[in-house]
């Protein structure tokens, strides 16, 4: 039997899981840890590239070639906004280029290597291949890796590349909240159906996805999210705070040092996750901070209040996806009836309490914040290796899709339906021998193609010369089980087909979602509007093409005065006046088909 290992390649710690004696159990590493710090560093003592907990243990001694927080640049362009505002706020203490190998791509310096944010990943993914390997005693070559639901198509493509950089087939790429759901879920499938809420707030990712598990299949009703927020985010604001404790000339010589901020990063997260079980903590650093600071033994009091404090706008950040997530999965709160924590950050106090006040219902702490993601990944390994779990599962496409149609969004798959899903759309040409036709694939709520992202597109040629509207072109949106968009075109009469998948590393930010869904929003009665319209315009369309072929092919059959009546309502017709001339146009359609129906009957009489 095919072992497939489950693992979760998370912001901040990565696991490993394997389907075992009918449960999913995480594989610790050869010390017996269970999490692997998602880190990979050029260890200054031999030169030799090193990952996991070495790695971390020496960040703050090697600040330029310790890499950290890689998952945040998966499937990312230099130049965006999110990779920019990093860097910017001096978050990523390694250097961080645009690649020489690919344009526009992200590279990251490890010595005098030059990694891209897969190969780093996949040096991670080789760590957990190797450590579960010495568990196991034999080689694995097969893997189920988790994203953030809100990871987008180059996000997961990227994610694949690592594994198979790392030697590892990666059979799903799979979202953690329906891992979590998966590694909660699967011993209570006998049970009536449950809608669950996993709010999942790690090192750098926010998810939240409403799901419905038990008996039958499971189906993610809803996700939403942000692959920018997590507790690196509150690790940072403690930095600042310790940094404007210190003050004046030290504090802007800090903010130049490397060496300083990375200590200053692990003492600060340290304290943060102390302060998930003490009212207080002393921040303390004996020594000098890096050889190049005069800051001596520091010694400051934080406390949990203070904490809360700062984490409140991070807290309210995470609320509004939950809302919106709810609003999507058309549920009311009261509906919700198990509430899942997953990731580390969600063992503060003050995010348990702000989660169960907004779901009014305390959440479930039976499952590990930090494991459970990765055994859901065995538990849809073992799925996929045919070990008999009895579950099936359902995911969801996050935001509409669908073609330009002169200018308009046409539907293809309407968001939130559960993949894996293929929709088809038969269109025509728009021109007498048009030899090609063009797919431009659109991603967004709004009626007009130019208010929502484009995604690729392509030419269909080779159409045989035929009057327009006759060629069928059949075009075929499939979302496969990872999320990833395939879209072909198909000459239905010689068979010509073309296909392309959507790899375009252009693709939606979260940030940018978020902003169309809500444009979406505040703009829907203003396209509802232009969408009566738009069917207005193209119900006279049709009505004006029927009257023209009933007169270009039975005029003879039709008394003169209505001839004429048409000819003159065909000639004025403008875009102005189409309401009016739309009934028109009807009554003539009508007064001309029952014309011709009756004068068929006469014949065959
Ligand atoms: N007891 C604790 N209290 C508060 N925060 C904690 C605690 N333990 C861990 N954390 C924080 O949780 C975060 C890591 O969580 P986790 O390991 O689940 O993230 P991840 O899976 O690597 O990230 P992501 O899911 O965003 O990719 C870190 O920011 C860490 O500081
Ligand atoms: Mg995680």
């Amino acid at each position: 039997m095919t072992e497939i290992l489950g693992i979760d390649l998370g912001t901040t710690n990565s696991a490993v899981a394997i389907w075992r004696d009918g449960k999913p159990q995480i594989i610790p590493d050869t010390d017996g840890y269970i999490l692997t710090p998602s880190v990979v560093a050029l260890d200054p003592a031999n030169g030799q590239v090193v990952v996991g907990r070495r790695a971390y243990a020496i960040a703050a001694e090697n600040p330029h070639s310790t890499i950290y927080s890689i998952k945040r640049f998966m499937g990312r362009r230099f130049l965006e906004d999110v990779v920019q505002e990093d860097l910017q706020k001096c978050r990523i203490l390694y250097e961080v280029e645009e690649s020489k190998r690919r344009r526009g791509g992200i590279e990251v310096a490890v010595g005098d290597k030059h990694l891209t944010p897969q190969e780093v990943s996949a040096k991670i993914l080789q760590k957990l291949k190797a450590d579960a390997e010495a568990f196991l005693g034999h080689e694995v070559t097969q893997a189920v890796i988790t994203v953030p639901a809100y990871f987008h198509d180059s996000q997961r493509q990227a994610t694949r590349d690592a594994g198979r950089l790392a030697g590892l087939e990666v059979k799903r790429v799979l979202s953690e909240p329906t891992a979590a759901c998966l590694a909660f879920g699967y011993k209570k499938l006998t049970q009536a159906r449950q809608k669950i809420a996993v709010y999942d707030l790690g090192g750098g990712t926010f998810d939240i996805s409403i799901l419905e598990v038990g008996r039958g299949p499971f189906r993610v009703r809803a996700t939403n999210g942000n692959t920018h927020l997590g507790g690196d985010d509150l690790d940072q604001l403690i930095v600042k705070w310790i940094l404007d404790e210190i003050g004046g000339e030290k504090k802007s010589q800090l903010q130049e040092d490397l060496i300083a901020l990375a200590h200053l990063r692990v003492a600060a997260e340290q304290a943060k996750i102390d302060l998930s079980s003490e009212d207080e903590v002393r921040v303390q650093i004996a020594q000098s901070l890096s050889p190049a600071s005069t800051v001596r033994n520091l010694d400051l009091t934080l406390t949990r209040a203070q904490l809360q404090a700062m984490a409140e706008v991070l807290i309210t950040q995470t609320l509004a996806p939950c809302r919106q997530a709810l609003q999507d999965a058309r549920l009311p709160v009261d509906d919700i009836q198990e509430v899942l924590l997953v990731g580390g950050q969600t063992r503060m106090p003050a995010i348990r309490k702000a989660v169960e006040d907004f779901f009014g219902k305390e959440p479930n702490v039976t499952v590990n914040p930090e494991e459970v993601v990765a055994q859901g990944a065995a538990v849809q390994a073992a799925m996929l290796a045919g070990i008999a779990t009895g579950l099936k599962l359902a995911d969801v496409v996050p935001l509409t899709l669908g073609v330009n149609s002169k200018g308009r969004m046409d539907t293809i798959i309407p968001r939130n339906t559960p993949v894996p899903v293929v929709k088809t759309k038969i269109y025509s040409t728009a021109y007498e021998n048009q030899e090609s036709v063009e797919v431009q694939i659109y991603q967004g709520e709004r009626l007009l193609v130019a208010d929502n992202v484009k995604l690729g597109g392509f030419i269909l040629g080779g159409i045989e010369p035929a009057p327009a509207g006759e060629p069928e072109i059949e075009v075929a949106f499939r979302v496969d089980p990872d999320g990833i968009l395939h879209v072909s075109a198909k000459d239905l009469r010689t068979g010509n087909f073309k296909e392309i998948t959507i790899t375009d590393s252009m693709r939606l930010t979260e940030a940018e979602i978020k902003d169309m869904l809500r444009e979406a929003e505040e703009c829907a009665a203003e396209d509802a509007a232009m969408r009566q319209q738009a069917e207005m315009e193209e119900q006279i369309e049709q009505l004006v093409k029927r009257l023209k072929r009933l007169l270009a092919e039975k005029k003879g059959m039709l008394p003169e005065e209505m001839v004429t009546v048409i000819c003159e309502a065909l000639e004025v017709t403008s875009p102005a006046d189409w309401q009016e001339h739309v009934v028109l146009l009807e009554n003539l359609w009508q007064q001309g088909s029952d014309v011709l129906s009756s004068w068929e009957k006469g014949q065959s009489v």
